[in-house]
């Protein structure tokens, strides 16, 4: 008897998640196997540092689809740990012994949480934020006047940090850099983030990180940091990034370059074995060079684009990136690749919330990031978007001025 073999994603996050909605809309009727360790069905991340935190949302509604639609869809979640693959035999090793034979493969790994390795860092009430499980556990200990000491002033911190103190929790920042957010947002937009903090009552230290997490008798912990200063907190809370998971890939022997590098089509340097979302590492619409992207708009768009090549399409991935991340009543909109730009053009709308667009040698347009009222920068930041998808050159002056309308430059 041969067994049919079936579609496997390993990874049930949203790229799994999308990937395996896709096949089947896309016409696939052989089995599919969505193979992760987590026993949540896939769901999707961005409410597990704000929504889920502050009680507006619930956990069943960060889920990315029903719970029936998995089940309608005959897609098999398999909660278990993949060992191993053979690219050339075409099977699947799980930690329980079993062996999957699959058609084609889909890495969406995603990342690891980045830990500290400093003493006191496994204490409990010191936590990371990566899973559902994190963010409920978390929730527990933001309870109003707690003191909570948030380390990593990226996305993660600074939405944590927002949340908190919506809670009510009195919050520390403690951020390795010279300054908030510096992987991926431009410093004039950081900067503005930094004010916004500190006139919501937040303490923010920069230049300076933990070095130990002291247990106090009166059970609180004692934040031990490298500059001197000793923070008294009831809970801590890590963020300082993700590595991205490609052990798999690298023992298989696919190209790996801190992430898997894919082409454009999202295939592996293995016929077949296909990767998106945060692990993958793509050729960039801007270059020769190739970029990482940790979005959910980069989960959403490359899982869709990777599930149809699975089924013998050859589309191209062309996204433009694109990241938000709501603080308070304020939101953060990057778009593009600003940091190829060498020209920055400020445009300051009505409501003072401002758009930094970032302009090449060519005085093409590569990037445009937005801060300012959630309400104010929608749409703005939508036809901002527009215009670096076009990449067309554009004057100077007229992104600057505000009077002349961003539609009409498309
Ligand atoms: N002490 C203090 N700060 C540190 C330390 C340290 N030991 N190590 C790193 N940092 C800081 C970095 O300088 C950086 O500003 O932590 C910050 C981490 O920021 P991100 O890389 O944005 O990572 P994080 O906020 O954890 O987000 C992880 O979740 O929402 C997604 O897009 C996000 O994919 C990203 C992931």
């Amino acid at each position: 008897m041969t067994t049919q073999r079936v579609m496997a994603i390993v990874g049930a996050g949203h790229v799994g998640g999308r990937a395996a909605q896709t096949l089947r809309e896309t016409g696939w009727r052989g089995g599919i196997a969505l193979i992760g360790t987590e026993r949540h069905l896939p769901y999707e991340r961005p409410s597990l540092s704000k929504g889920l935190l502050t009680g507006e949302r619930a956990a069943a509604q960060c889920g990315l689809r029903e719970p029936e639609a998995w089940r309608e869809d005959d897609i098999e979640h398999v909660v278990a740990t993949v060992q191993s693959f053979d690219p050339a035999a075409r099977t699947l090793h799980l930690g329980d012994g079993r062996t999957i034979e699959y058609e084609a493969l889909l890495l969406a790994t995603g990342g690891h949480v980045r830990r500290l390795s400093i003493p006191g860092a496994s204490e409990p009430g010191v936590q990371c934020l990566r899973t559902l499980d994190d963010a409920a556990a978390i929730g527990e200990r933001l309870t109003p006047r707690s003191h909570i000491v948030v380390v990593g002033g990226g996305f993660i911190g600074l939405e944590v940090t927002a949340s908190a103190r919506a809670l009510g929790c009195e919050v520390t920042v403690v951020e390795g850099g010279p300054r908030l957010m510096g992987r991926a947002v431009p410093a004039a937009i950081a900067a503005s983030a930094q004010d916004l903090h500190a006139r919501n009552g937040v303490t923010i230290r920069l230049n300076t990180a933990p070095r130990s997490f002291e247990r106090r008798d009166d059970g609180t912990l004692a934040v031990r940091l490298e500059a001197g200063e000793v923070l008294n907190a009831d809970s801590v809370i890590v963020g300082i990034g993700i590595e991205p998971a490609d052990e798999l890939a690298r023992v298989a022997g696919l190209e790996v370059e801190r992430g898997i590098v894919v082409d454009e089509a999202l295939q592996t340097s293995a016929r077949g074995v296909y990767a998106a979302g945060d692990v993958a590492v793509f050729p960039s619409r801007f270059g020769a060079h190739r970029i990482r992207q940790e979005t959910w708009h980069n989960a959403e768009t490359q899982a869709r684009v990777a599930a149809r090549n699975m089924l013998g399409a050859r589309d191209a991935y062309r996204e433009l990136p694109w990241f938000w991340s709501d603080q308070y009543d304020h939101q953060l909109q990057v778009a593009g690749e600003p940091m190829l730009g060498s020209r920055s053009i400020v445009r300051t709308l009505d409501s003072g919330a401002q758009i930094h667009f970032d302009q090449d040698g060519e005085g093409r347009l590569v990037g445009a990031s937005g801060f300012g009222l959630a309400s104010a920068l929608a749409r703005e930041m939508r036809l901002a978007r527009m215009l670096v998808e076009r990449g067309a050159p554009i004057g100077g002056a007229q992104l600057a001025n505000p009077e002349v309308k961003l539609k009409s430059l498309l």
